[in-house]
């Protein structure tokens, strides 16, 4: 639940900017500053005591106001519904400091951008501070049709950096193909979408080594991150309350049912929002988020999908 990182904002505008989604731009409180951030982070909004979800910031990073764009999810748990049919200019939201998995990397020769439907979101900062630092740099933004496509006009003044792939009159991309004619062999490839684009993405970064990518997932990859032979451990909580994990349990299930409170949102090891200080015991990080060095370290872990290397954990829970 809300913490002290989190801080009431006001919603200064609403907009549609495309079938299904609508931006919402949010301001400090009178008086009050926003935190800064950098291209490519992300806040969460919490909706109620067990519901938060993720926005990328899609303003300038020097703008007063922090934009959000929210597709509509029919079969989603209903926070996007509120957002777009609830929330009006000058109600109030309570949101997360911004913290960013997706950072941009400008010390590169080139910069290959691929945006997916609302992928566009976190793409838009990275887009405005690569031009600022004067950098090479090419966007292929794809949707199913214009009116699915947010910010088109907003790409506009990029001119041909940007690539625009619109499935209704091009049919589908042929990615290898784009990606080839964006250099992006040679490339850092920045990549945010739907799972079956990021695949593709993946598949050609695995097909051209001097390439580099950096993806931002929605959700978890295909392969999930259940595995056969899960066994059970304990987990201690800070006030010395033993929980046990069962094999097919995640550690956030299991606490909720001791009555142990978490933060939770994407549930799939891709937002952050669980992550957990370790006190003692070897996390078995299945998570998409850590690095290498931070996963080697293993002061944190994100009890929603990771679990235990051994028989106990001891959490800062
Ligand atoms: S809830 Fe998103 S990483 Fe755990």
């Amino acid at each position: 639940m809300p913490t002290q990182e989190h801080l009431t904002v006001t919603v200064k505008e609403t907009r549609s900017e495309a079938a299904g989604v609508r931006s919402l731009v949010l301001a400090a409180r009178e008086g009050g500053s926003l935190p800064a951030w950098t291209p490519g982070a992300h806040i969460d909004v919490v909706l109620s005591r067990d519901l938060v979800r993720q926005y990328s910031l899609s303003s300038g990073t020097e703008e007063a106001g922090w934009r959000i764009a929210v597709l509509r999810e029919p079969d989603g748990r209903g926070g996007s519904a509120y957002l777009h049919d609830r929330v009006e200019a000058g109600d109030t939201l309570l949101v997360s400091a911004p913290r960013n998995n997706f950072a941009l990397d400008l010390d590169t020769p080139r910069l290959v951008f691929v945006a997916g439907g609302i992928g566009i979101t976190p793409i838009l900062p990275m887009l405005a501070a690569a031009e600022r630092a004067g950098g090479d740099w090419q966007l292929l933004y794809l949707g199913r049709s214009a009116e699915s496509m947010a910010f088109a006009e907003e790409l506009a003044r990029y001119g041909d950096r940007v690539r625009l792939h619109r499935d209704d009159v091009s049919g589908l991309a042929d990615l290898a193909a784009e990606l080839d004619a964006m250099g992006a062999a040679q490339a850092h490839v920045y990549a945010c979408g739907p799972s079956g684009l990021l695949a593709a993405v993946q598949e050609y970064a695995d097909a051209h080594p001097t390439s580099r990518l950096t993806l931002e997932r929605f959700a978890a990859a295909p392969e999930g991150h259940a595995r056969d032979g899960d066994r059970p451990f304990t987990v201690e909580t800070a006030d010395g309350q033993e929980v046990e994990v069962e094999a097919g349990q995640s550690i956030v299930d299991a606490l909720t049912l001791a009555g142990v409170r978490t933060l939770t949102s994407c549930r799939e090891g891709v937002c952050g929002t669980c992550e957990t200080p370790v006190l003692g015991g070897n996390p078995d990080h299945r998570d998409q988020l850590l690095s290498e060095e931070e996963r080697a370290a293993g002061d944190v872990m994100m009890i929603c999908v990771s679990r235990c290397q051994g028989d106990r954990l001891v959490l800062d829970a």
